[in-house]
């Protein structure tokens, strides 16, 4: 299952082509005429927020003859243009000027349904999530999410959060060895011996599609041990749990969202293959922060911790997988029951049970 691409095959139709996935956050489309890009699935994306103050998701590609709109990150604008003839689309998608058929009136290029493309899409407590499976069979967003907006994002005030730091890159390992990595401490103590320490979780109670794991503690987890009570001060406003500590979610099959009290992170995994993953990284600090004096002082040692325990995630999904092609079974003990449960819930998906 770490190396068979026919399985891989299987894991995308039934769980990847499904799913709805993350794609950004709502403040960094912020204005109308705001947008970025983005590859899921293979898909080149668009996501604007049109003069209507909404933010929609189109596929990024020319209703001419399929270029990319743009290939900005991001930026923004007043229209959307294509660079090759130059046809151009409102903020809402809507084809309004098409070199080559200058005969054609208004309502007639309407006619022609060359608006760009749209793809479903929805934000949630700021964060934008869009679909790219068969929208005629898609679970609607809400009932995808199931609990975790109203127990983990909506606490945690996910909306007042910008992102500061965003990268991808390409890992030679299966998608799923690093949800795995995520969701289990047995590892924290001997990968991240000096990044992380021990960190004692309890499992979240789900409903729908999203697992996760909380730990407590009034420090905030994303500074270096020793460190911890030198963080920027909480999001105002948090409640409950949020309030007195961390959430480590997967939003399935492969968004991983740290929300703790200062600082919001994820790392997307988006499988190019059965052994090559794309990984998105992306950090977030409320705005409040942003506007402190000390924030590039306190931010680099944020930073600092932050990207160490990626790398050293990194490197042990890519040594592990080294030694996968051996077909040899393996098992799990106690403390990996939420890396059990995850996987069952993979083979649930892949195989349709339950
Ligand atoms: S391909 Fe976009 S205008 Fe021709
Ligand atoms: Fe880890």
């Amino acid at each position: 299952m770490y190396t068979d691409e026919t399985w891989f095959q299987r894991e995308m139709d039934t769980m990847f082509r499904p799913a709805w996935h993350f794609a950004g956050l709502a403040s960094s489309v912020s204005e109308p005429g705001a947008f970025m890009t983005l590859r899921l699935l293979d898909e080149p994306l668009l996501i604007v927020r049109g003069d209507d103050g909404e933010v929609r998701a189109f596929r990024n590609s020319c209703r001419h003859r399929g270029a990319p709109v743009t290939d900005q990150p991001s930026g923004t604008c007043r229209g959307l243009r294509c660079p090759y003839h130059s046809w151009t689309y409102s903020l809402e998608g809507v084809l309004k000027h098409a070199p080559g058929l200058e005969g054609y009136g208004r309502d007639e290029l309407a006619g022609l349904g060359k608006d760009l493309l749209q793809v479903p899409c929805g934000v949630r407590e700021g964060l934008i999530f869009v679909h790219l499976g068969d929208p005629a069979s898609a679970p609607t967003l809400d009932a995808y999410l199931g609990n975790y907006v109203s127990t983990v994002a909506a606490p945690h005030r996910t909306a007042e959060m910008v992102a500061v730091q965003e990268r991808e890159y390409v890992l030679d390992s299966n998608w799923k060895l690093y949800v795995e990595v995520d969701m289990e401490t047995l590892h924290t103590k001997h990968i991240h011996r000096g990044s992380i320490g021990e960190q004692p979780v309890t499992m979240s109670e789900s409903e729908g599609n999203w697992i996760g794991v909380y730990h407590e503690s009034p420090h905030t987890p994303a500074l270096h041990p020793g460190e911890r009570d030198r963080g920027f001060p909480h999001v105002e406003g948090l409640s409950g749990k949020a309030a007195r500590g961390t959430h480590f979610s997967i939003l399935l099959p492969g968004f991983f969202l740290v929300t703790a009290q200062d600082v919001m992170w994820w790392i997307h995994k988006i499988p190019d293959s059965a052994t090559r993953t794309r990984v998105r990284v992306g950090y977030s600090f409320p705005a409040s922060t942003l506007e402190r004096e000390d924030f590039d002082e306190v931010s680099k040692h944020y930073y600092k911790r932050l990207n160490q325990v990626v790398e050293e995630d990194d490197w042990i999904t890519e040594y592990q997988q080294k030694g996968l092609n051996a077909s040899t079974p393996g098992c799990y003990v106690p403390e990996e029951h939420v890396v059990h449960r995850l996987d069952n819930w993979i083979l649930d998906q892949v195989l349709h049970v339950g």
